[in-house]
């Protein structure tokens, strides 16, 4: 039997029918797998139109079958805009525009995933304690920005680009349009929108942007929402007060109730934010390689230079490794926000109580049910004493009825086992997560029993008290919210996405609090509730961005100077045993942002890349900052260089240099003794004087560059009289080349038959074009991101070029999962022609053939033919 390959037999068919417009060097695929593309709609850019040649612009306008096209502007050269070609003659318009002198480069139009923040709990009933206890705005000093500075946003405009916003919400204003806090925006994409869907209905120009997705779908969890309340809900009987509770605020929703988004929708939605006059955009860049060419990554790095400050999450992704970022590289001015914990969580309290024993009491989590809480009683297995789970009908005990089930994850979905135990006369299910720690998942709500949620710890308890013992046991539950000590306070988030980029720029910029986040839900979430993720942080370092330009507004200070301001002053955290967290994983560290505002010194640039030894020239080896004092004193600073911990990306013993995750035990190398040189080491500075301090590396004279350990730290700045602020400027650097990795694993560079025999360099392959199951699959996976990577048939003699099996990849990504081979599966004898529109794809005539695969090495030239690697399989022996 044939093992499923990734490209499944739906992608090869669509791959076919673009294959040879794909194939086009103008044509820029950016996707290993094409997966991710979405047919009929690219974003095509152009350069603008000298005299009066129209022609390319008319035929762009007669190809477009939906009159909402977005256009900007690549630095003033170029223009990009979106098409919608509609499924049809999408082959057309290919061959049309990419052989169009003016046509610089056609993109497809790529799928971007939903953010996945977790959802914990459901709390409408909280006290203002308990609110200022969750919203931890003294860790980021924006309490003394609303309390001593009085800033709250007003006067500035931030646009959230997301999944909607339930703006009846009482705390976001209760309605929208002019006058409302949710002023202006719109909802792109409808309730039901598909971005693979050929069918969507898109909703009329100025429909609000509101998200109202209780009545269609149980999935939906109001991320828009949440992170809307997050930049600027009101609640004063909660105590509850947004980052900046006054800015205006604009909604542009880009997904449906439930799935993705496609890169052309977000584009577009970026395009009227813009025109909107939106100061702050905060948006999902989605899980595009993190490379610098792609159109919307170009158009952020565009907004930003236009002095709109953008900010995007970093990922939820942490826990893969490094090189996990989500951001663009090109887009270095983009504020991306890693996530730092939360000191403190919500949960409510149960116990358990027998005629022997008390356990407890533990937290658990609740599903917002409309009406119903959970209710207090006897609890028993809701499964089998051996599989404790109730997915199975016959394994649930009949003693179910009337009284509370306990289950684990099964094979079916919690929904599904509540439905199940429903119908067994179960009051309510208890759920043990399979999370280890608090606090637990919420799960999803429309059940129709309550649902509660318990950690794993407590749930084995509970497990083992009910099989060994016949008492009855009697779970209570406190309805009151709880405020828990974290025991992961003031850390880096373990899912916060770890940089740097694909080409070493250092991400992420900076971090807020993104664990446990609490802010408004949408009404049938029950209103307001805790949430997990990148996405809560970000919009946290939106609003804070907001009052900083309240707080220099009129100052003529170009917002890249307010960015530097927040990283300059960020606090650096600590990972384990007294040492600093990698610059890699949290930034500068933790935003102070009322030091941002009042301390006098400025920085400038705000990070440093020293890249890696290959690229260590003086272009890399030395930089300079530029130190200035903004302030109305004199002030005398003492400037010292900090090392953090180092990051062992790949362990130190890993011939493939699969990238381990960030909790192995090998991700934080033992010390490594990079000196950092600063001159002079001591500046003194009257009122707006300025001076360069120069920062240059040394690394040690020996070390293992096959280790490829990522160093890092912070130029520190110290206060020498008073007790001013210091200042950090993170840097980092590779012992090790990025050119000398395995660009591919060559151990999944194979040629196997229909029953997984795996054809070595010397076995001669037999395969009968009109014998379907005796066709090949070809394995092939990128151990490195590779800017080009291709696989060609070529004469068994002489390797001379037949045609590609696959259209060439550009930007290909790394392929993170290690345990994923990716095949093409089978492949039946057809090529495509490079750079050739004219020939369809074609089958191979009979003959003798071999394969190869060719990457280009990281920082490698394309021209140079040792910057490539290339492998080439045994014969294939082809017949008819
Ligand atoms: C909620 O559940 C009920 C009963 O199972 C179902 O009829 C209804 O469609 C569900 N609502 C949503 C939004 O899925
Ligand atoms: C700003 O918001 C606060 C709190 O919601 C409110 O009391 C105040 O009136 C607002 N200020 C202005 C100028 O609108
Ligand atoms: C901000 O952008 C991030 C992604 O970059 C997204 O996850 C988050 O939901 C956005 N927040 C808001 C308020 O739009
Ligand atoms: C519980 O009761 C059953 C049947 O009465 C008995 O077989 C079993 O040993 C008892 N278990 C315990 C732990 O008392
Ligand atoms: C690192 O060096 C390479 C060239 O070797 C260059 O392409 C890349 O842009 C550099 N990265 C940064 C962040 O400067
Ligand atoms: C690398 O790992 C393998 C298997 O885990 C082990 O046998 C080998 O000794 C290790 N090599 C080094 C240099 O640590
Ligand atoms: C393949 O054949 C060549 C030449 O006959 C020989 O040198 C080589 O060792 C063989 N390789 C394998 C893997 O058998």
């Amino acid at each position: 039997m044939r093992t499923n390959g990734i490209l499944s037999s739906i992608c090869l068919c669509f791959l076919l029918t673009q294959v040879d417009a794909l194939q086009h060097s103008k044509f820029k695929s950016i996707d290993t797998q094409h997966t991710n593309i979405i047919p009929g709609r690219f974003l095509v850019e152009y350069t603008s139109p000298g005299g009066h040649d129209n022609s390319l612009s008319d035929a762009l306008d007669g190809f477009e079958s939906s009159s909402k096209t977005a256009y900007f502007n690549r630095q003033k050269q170029t223009n990009i805009r979106t098409v919608d070609v509609g499924a049809s003659s999408h082959e057309n318009f290919l061959s049309t525009v990419l052989d169009h002198e003016r046509t610089v480069a056609v993109y497809p139009v790529t799928y971007v995933s939903r953010p996945n923040a977790v959802s914990h709990g459901y709390y409408n009933q909280i006290d203002a304690e308990t609110t200022e206890r969750i919203q931890a705005h003294q860790l980021t000093q924006i309490n003394r920005l609303h309390g001593e500075l009085g800033l709250t946003g007003q006067g500035v405009k931030i646009c959230i680009i997301d999944s909607g916003v339930d703006y009846n919400h009482p705390a976001l204003g209760g309605g929208f349009g002019p006058g409302y806090k949710i002023s202006f925006g719109q909802d792109l994409v409808g309730n039901d929108f598909d971005p693979m869907s050929k069918t969507n209905v898109m909703p009329a120009d100025g429909t609000p942007p509101l998200d109202d997705c209780g009545k269609v779908s149980e999935k939906a969890v109001g991320h828009g929402t949440h992170v809307t309340g997050i930049i600027a809900g009101v609640d004063e009987s909660k105590g509850f007060t947004g980052v900046a509770p006054n800015a205006t605020i604009g909604v542009w929703r880009v997904f449906g109730c439930e799935g993705g988004s496609s890169s052309d929708i977000i584009m577009k939605a970026m395009v009227q934010a813009q025109k909107a006059g939106c100061d702050v955009i905060n948006m999902s860049l989605g899980n595009d390689a993190p490379w610098s060419e792609q159109p919307h990554a170009a158009f952020a790095q565009e907004l930003s230079n236009q002095g709109i400050s953008v900010v995007v999450s970093n990922g939820n992704d942490g826990e893969a490794g490094a090189f996990t970022v989500t951001d663009p590289a090109g887009a270095s001015d983009v504020l991306s926000v890693a996530s730092v914990d939360n000191p403190h969580f919500l949960g409510s309290l149960f116990s358990l109580t027998s005629a022997s024993k008390k356990i407890g009491p533990y937290s658990y989590q609740v599903a917002p049910e409309a009406n119903a809480e959970i209710p207090d009683g006897n609890l028993v297995l809701g499964g089998s004493p051996t599989t404790f789970h109730a997915c199975d009908i016959e394994n649930i005990p009949k003693d179910v009825k009337g009284q509370l089930a306990l289950v684990t994850q099964g094979p079916c979905t919690i929904v599904q086992q509540e439905n199940r135990v429903a119908e067994a006369g179960a009051i309510g299910l208890i759920f043990v997560d399979t999370l280890e720690g608090d606090p637990v998942r919420a799960p999803y709500f429309n059940t129709t029993i309550p649902i509660a949620t318990i950690s794993s710890v407590s749930g084995h308890q509970l497990i083992s008290a009910l099989k060994n013992s016949n008492e009855t046991m009697y779970m209570h539950f406190e309805r009151n919210a709880f405020v828990f000590q974290s025991s992961t306070a003031n850390t880096v988030s373990y899912f916060s996405s770890i940089g740097p980029t694909n080409e070493l720029d250092m991400k992420p910029s900076f971090g807020a609090i993104g664990s446990n986040v609490f802010s408004t839900l949408p009404d049938y979430l029950g209103g307001w509730g805790t949430k997990s993720g990148t996405s809560m942080a970000s919009p946290y370092i939106a609003g804070t961005v907001a009052l900083l330009r309240e707080a220099f507004a009129g100052q003529n200070i170009l917002a890249s100077v307010l960015h530097e301001k927040l990283a300059n002053y960020a606090k650096p955290l600590d990972a384990a045993k007294d040492q600093l967290e990698s610059p890699l994983r949290q930034g500068a560290g933790l935003i102070q942002a009322y030091d941002a505002i009042k301390e006098p010194l400025h920085v400038s640039p705000a990070k440093i890349s020293f890249n890696d030894t290959k690229s260590l020239t003086d272009v890399y080896k030395t930089h300079s900052l530029k130190v200035s004092n903004t302030g109305t004193e004199a002030v005398q600073y003492e400037i010292t260089s900090i090392s953090s911990a180092s990051i062992s990306p790949y362990g130190h013993n890993n011939s493939q240099y699969r990238l381990i995750s960030s909790s192995h035990e090998k991700f934080y190398s033992r010390d490594v003794s990079v000196q950092v040189d600063i001159q002079p080491s001591r500046v003194q500075l009257n009122p707006g004087e300025s001076q360069q301090v120069v920062v240059s590396v040394q690394l040690p004279k020996e070390f293992n560059a096959k280790e490829q350990v990522m160093y890092g730290g912070y130029v520190q700045f110290r206060r020498e009289k008073g007790d001013g602020a210091q200042v950090h400027v993170p840097y980092f650097g590779v012992l090790g080349s990025l050119y000398e990795l395995p660009t591919m694993d060559s151990g999944a560079l194979n040629v196997k038959d229909d029953k997984g025999h795996v054809y070595g360099q010397n076995e001669t392959f037999h395969f009968s074009l009109s014998d379907e199951a005796s066709a090949p699959s070809i394995g092939f996976r990128l151990s490195t991101p590779s800017r080009r990577f291709t696989i060609e048939l070529v004469q068994e003699e002489g390797e001379k070029h037949v045609g590609y099996i696959v259209p060439t990849y550009n930007y290909a990504e790394r392929d993170l999962s290690s345990q994923t081979m990716k095949e093409l599966n089978p492949w039946l004898g057809t090529l495509v022609v490079d750079e050739n529109l004219d020939s369809k794809p074609f089958t191979v005539s009979p003959g003798i053939y071999r394969i190869k695969w060719s990457a280009l090495k990281m920082f490698g030239d394309l021209e140079k033919s040792q910057d490539w690697v290339v492998q080439t399989s045994g014969p294939i022996d082809i017949a008819a």
